[in-house]
């Protein structure tokens, strides 16, 4: 299937976390496009699956994918699947905290969105990161795992 990784990315961690999900969902025979939320603008219409991530703000999604859901998930997007990500402090990933991956599947979901798989929450150290050691590796599986659900 064709399809777009979505990401918007402050200190480059959800850039390298969507980069890995990207090579995933690739190895499972996926045709993707990376967007960064900040410059893409216009979606175009020949996408069959989205993949949409962003750092956590104040528990929630980021300004820039907010505006790019807002601008380009309409009533032609219901049905489709997708599935959501995003970077957020260790401690709030592992306590099961708000993060943005969580707020943006609700938000798809609300749009009549199909999420093939749950949230992904990829942990950072520190506001500024690194991702946790196994973080890139996690994205890889996660965007094998997503890529195989959208196979089947
Ligand atoms: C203004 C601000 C608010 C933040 N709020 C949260 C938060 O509520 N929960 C959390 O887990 N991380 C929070 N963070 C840390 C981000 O998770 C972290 O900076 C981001 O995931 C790094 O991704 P990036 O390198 O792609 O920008 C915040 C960071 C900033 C700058």
């Amino acid at each position: 299937m064709k399809g777009a990784v979505v990401y918007y990315s402050r200190y480059g961690n959800n850039e390298k976390t969507a980069k890995a999900i990207m090579q995933g969902l690739e190895e499972s025979g996926h045709q993707v496009d990376l967007l960064n939320a900040k410059q893409s603008r216009d979606l175009g219409a020949d996408y069959e699956f989205l993949v949409v991530g962003s750092p956590t703000r104040a528990g929630r999604n980021s300004g820039p994918v907010k505006k790019f859901i807002k601008n380009n998930l309409d009533e032609t997007w219901k049905g489709k699947p997708f599935a959501a990500f995003g970077t957020c402090l260790a401690r709030a990933c592992e306590k099961g905290e708000p993060t943005a991956a969580k707020d943006i599947h609700k938000e798809l979901v609300d749009r009549g969105l199909h999420a093939v798989a749950e949230a992904f929450d990829n942990a950072v150290s520190g506001l500024k990161g690194p991702l946790a050691t196994d973080g890139e590796e996690n994205a890889r599986e996660f965007g094998r795992r997503v890529g195989a659900a959208l196979a089947g």
